[in-house]
This record gives C-alpha cells, sequence and structure tokens, in this order.
C-alpha cells in the first residue's frame, strides 16, 4: 500500500488571506485521517506565508497518523524541527539558488550543507527525505550524504505540455525510482499530483509515499475535505490492479 501525505499548506494559505483563525489546518488534519489519510505534510516556510509554528506544533500533538515536516536547509527551522520532532522531515528548496534547473533541491552543489543539515537531522532521530529532481545524480548524493529517503519531484511530469513530454519525463520518474530502490532509498514523490495524472506516479515499483496538497484543498472546496481525501485515496489505489 502506498501511502497518502495530504498537504494542508493551502488551507492555511486561505487562513492567512484574512489573518484570521479560520479555516484551521489542524481540523483539515483531523478531517483527513478520518477520511483515510496515512500522513500530514505541512512546510514551515521561512517567510511563514501559511503554516504557522503554532500549527506544527498542535500538529504534533494531535495527528494520529505520521507528520511530515517540510523544511528549508536553513539553522532556525532546523532547530525547531529537532524540538518538535516530527516523524519525518524532507528537505525542500525555498530560495532560487537552492534549485536545480527543474525544481528539487540541488544536493551536489550544496553538498556540505545539506550533509551537515542530515547530520544534524540523524542525530536528532528524525527521518530524513530529500526532495529532489528525477536526476540520477542527485539520487546517488542524497544517499552518499545520509538520507533515509528521497521525494522525487513531479513537477515537470505534472507540467508536460505534450503526451510525449509527459512518457519521457514519466520514463525520468521510473528510471530514478529504480536506482533510489537499488541503492536503498525510501521512495516518495510529489508536487503537482492531481486526479487524474497521480496513477501512473503510484504505479512506480515500490513507491512508498506521495504527498499530494493543491489538488486536494481545491477538490475539497466543492466536495468536502472527507471525500476529496478518499477520492484521492481510490485514485492512488487504481495503480494496485495496473
Ligand atoms: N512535496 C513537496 C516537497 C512540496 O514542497 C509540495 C508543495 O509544494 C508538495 C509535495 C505538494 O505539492 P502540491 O500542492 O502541488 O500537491
Amino acid at each position: 500500500m502506498i501511502r497518502l501525505g495530504v498537504n494542508i499548506d493551502h488551507v492555511a494559505t486561505l487562513r492567512q488571506a484574512r489573518g484570521g483563525v479560520e479555516p484551521d489546518p489542524v481540523w483539515a488534519a483531523a478531517l483527513a485521517e478520518l477520511a483515510g489519510a496515512d500522513g500530514i505534510t505541512v512546510h514551515l516556510r521561512e517567510d511563514r506565508r501559511h503554516i504557522q509554528e503554532r500549527d506544527v506544533r498542535i500538529l504534533k500533538q494531535t495527528v494520529r497518523t505520521r507528520l511530515n515536516l517540510e523544511a528549508a536547509i536553513d539553522a532556525p527551522i532546523i532547530d525547531f524541527a529537532i524540538e518538535i520532532q516530527p516523524d519525518q522531515i524532507t528537505l525542500v528548496p525555498e530560495r532560487r539558488e537552492e534549485l536545480t534547473t527543474e525544481g528539487g533541491l540541488d544536493v551536489i552543489k550544496h553538498r556540505a550543507r545539506v550533509g551537515e543539515a542530515i547530520s544534524r537531522c540523524r542525530n536528532a532521530g528524525l527521518e530524513v527525505s530529500l526532495f529532489v529532481d528525477p536526476d540520477l545524480d542527485q539520487v546517488q548524493a542524497s544517499l552518499d550524504l545520509g538520507a533515509h529517503a528521497i521525494e522525487l519531484h513531479t513537477g515537470r511530469y505534472a507540467d508536460a505540455s505534450s503526451e510525449a513530454q509527459r512518457r519521457s519525463e514519466l520514463e525520468q520518474l521510473f528510471s530514478a525510482g529504480r536506482l533510489a530502490v537499488e541503492i536503498g532509498l525510501l521512495l516518495h514523490a510529489g508536487h503537482g499530483l492531481n486526479y487524474q495524472n497521480v496513477l501512473d506516479v503510484a504505479a512506480i515499483p515500490s513507491m512508498r509515499e506521495l504527498n499530494i496538497g493543491h489538488s486536494i484543498v481545491a477538490r475539497a472546496v466543492f466536495v468536502g475535505f472527507d471525500r476529496a481525501v478518499r477520492e484521492m485515496k481510490q485514485a492512488m489505489e487504481l495503480a494496485l490492479l495496473k
């Protein structure tokens, strides 16, 4: 079974639009879990544009599945993560210079900083995942630096403008996924996944976790959070029949 990590950042985006207290992402997390989510994912950004420290502190107390905290390779955020002790930390780029050309964390260029962040997190007992492009060198470097898992960036696949490009991006996801599993990394994926394009990514062998936010929150506006999460679980499960 592949885990669905529901990213609730954009519930907080809506709250921040008015600077008030609703909708509360903590409620969204509880509803997502009741609907079958296998984990809750939040990104505490340096600019605090959606998720706040208060949200992460409460979620640590209330999440019954797994809490995955996305964080930049930035000392104060890593300090906060170590204090909170989420079940998993996913290191992501936040500044343009930390990106590879496609948008994952450039773990080769920032080897020293990423390596230091990983060892701080590992020493504090956290499971560490790195958000990287489906690039074989980035995958190998992730293992070399001591990550437990990688989350393959599915943005280029999701944004493909032709069927030929979609196929070629999917092939890259498959080959990066194959290498990750062969060398002993746990395999996750996410970004831009929706009810239509999730099936092919869920079918990548040994896929362990998909982190999906925007499309679920967007559907929840119309059908409710419960149904939006259930329908995503169903869309992923169709991959088992492939
Ligand atoms: N995975 C990572 C590392 C992310 O930063 C995000 C949010 O951008 C997601 C998954 C979820 O992406 P989306 O909201 O497009 O589903």
